[in-house]
């Protein structure tokens, strides 16, 4: 271990492979399947999409790089990551990744708690012919039995637990590459299937063909902010992961890897999904009961339902693991390193207070279905909105000027250099994350506490 890094009590990635499929699977997650096709179907397609992948290159992946540098540089936690560098206020940052791996892991688990009870109806022949009339109240049911979302969450809760428990390279590192390999294969399965259907040249076409009238302000906030959400930027995922890194490993080899990675399943999620909305007629704009509403129908028409719907949800609930474990793994990681608790203590205590802040949010859509918070949401989507509009680009923001802007040359330089040798691109990195970053961060956070 310690020929790895100076702390030899830290995990570590046992290889260059591992470090990618676990931050890969920590970027692919509920954010890819769930959020980024019907996201793009609310605003339209082709436009929206192409001004979410400006957004990756200009911003998600110079800030992956400066995440990951921060995090290998100081093989700490975010907010022992912080404090080394600068300290001061600066931990302050630190501090609003643990937050914010402790809230968005909370309400994450409810919603990948729906896709287990999913997968279970599948594997049970609920999506097969025959029971076409049940479908649409599925879901609608599900969301009205607060014992059974407490179920499933917890279920949930208890697999994200267990893999973190077995530490960085034999929990984090071998679930992910156990996971992703055999999601990457269920989705070519789905899109080849996909594009050979009715629907898939209609999908391309929705997926790929700029229609710019469609792309006002409201789609291209909502296209930045998911690209922080979908590579898991702005909370220090991504600082951890580096953290575990060892000094051998091209950071911005891997971080270009691991976002085009996540591109490529948002893409093709998308045609998936889309070309089954469009073979069966539907509405792409049908909003977040995308997956659990429509599709459940579509599948309970096609031949091989079954089949289809037991491989879609088993993605779901795959690329939902890999996520909710890094997000866990932030919180954990810091209470190891700086309040020098034992792994296991740290993941069974903090596993077990963010399930209880999670119960309200499992509970928001019945029970407390009358108690409104922010703009009159329920309990859970404000929190999502806290988290994802609010904190993550703040944090973002500030990870940004950081890098750009405190940490000196010699040490960013140095640090991304140790696995490359020569960084052609460092002026090019430099200047995205000096300037470009932290000014399209603020407009985007200034608009979503609307000062502008
Ligand atoms: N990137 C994940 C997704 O797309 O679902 C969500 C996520 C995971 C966000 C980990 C932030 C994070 F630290």
């Amino acid at each position: 271990m310690a020929r790895y890094h100076g702390t030899p009590k830290r995990g570590h990635w046992s290889s260059r492979l591992g470090f990618i499929m676990a931050s890969a699977g920590s970027a692919v997650g509920l954010g890819n399947i769930w959020k980024f096709p019907y996201i793009t179907g609310m605003h339209g397609g082709g436009a929206f999409v192409l001004f979410f992948l400006i957004c990756i290159a200009l911003i998600g992946i110079p800030l992956m790089i400066a995440e990951m540098v921060i995090g290998r540089h100081t093989h700490k936690d975010p907010v022992g990551a912080f404090r080394t560098l600068a300290g001061g206020p600066w931990s302050m940052v630190g501090w609003l990744g643990v937050t914010a791996g402790f809230v968005i892991l909370s309400y994450y688990c409810v919603v990948a708690g729906w896709a287990v009870n999913y997968l279970w109806l599948a594997i049970k022949g609920t999506f097969g012919g025959g029971h076409i009339q049940q479908v649409p109240e599925l879901f609608s049911s599900l969301l009205a039995s607060d014992l059974s979302q407490l179920f499933w969450q917890a279920l949930f809760m208890g697999a994200t637990i267990w893999i973190v428990l077995g530490g960085v390279s034999d929990g984090l590192e071998r679930a992910s590459k156990l996971m992703m390999p055999v999601l990457f294969l269920i989705l070519i399965v789905l899109t080849v299937r996909g594009l050979f259907s009715p629907g898939g040249p209609r999908a391309l076409s929705f997926l790929f063909t700029p229609n710019w009238r469609m792309l006002d302000a409201a789609a291209m906030l909502e296209a930045m902010g998911h690209a922080f959400f979908t590579l898991s930027l702005g909370m220090g995922a991504m600082l951890t992961y580096g953290s575990y890194a060892n000094e051998r490993t091209n950071i911005p080899n891997v971080a270009i890897t691991v976002s085009i990675m996540d591109t490529c399943v948002a893409l093709l999620s998308g045609i998936a999904i889309f070309s089954i909305v469009f073979t069966y007629g539907m509405a792409p704009a049908a909003g977040p009961g995308l997956v659990f509403k429509t599709l459940p129908i579509l599948f309970s028409q096609m031949q091989g339902g079954t089949f289809v719907a037991i491989l879609f949800f088993l993605l779901l609930v795959f690329a939902a693991l890999t996520s909710s474990i890094s997000l866990l793994e932030v919180v954990v990681a810091y209470y190891c390193d700086e309040k020098k608790w034992q792994r296991r203590t740290a993941t069974l205590v903090m596993g077990f207070l963010i399930f209880l802040l999670g119960v309200p949010s499992a509970l928001s859509n019945h029970l407390l279905a009358d108690v409104h918070f922010i703009g009159g949401r329920n309990f859970l989507d404000s929190i999502d909105l806290v988290a994802t509009n609010y904190i993550l680009p703040l944090g973002a923001l500030f990870i940004a000027i950081f890098t750009g802007w405190v940490m000196t040359t010699r040490v960013a330089r140095g640090e991304i250099e140790k696995g490359t040798v020569n960084f052609h691109f460092y002026p090019l990195w430099h200047f995205l994350i000096k300037y470009v970053s932290p000014i399209m961060v603020a407009i985007l956070f200034l608009s979503k506490i609307g000062l502008i």
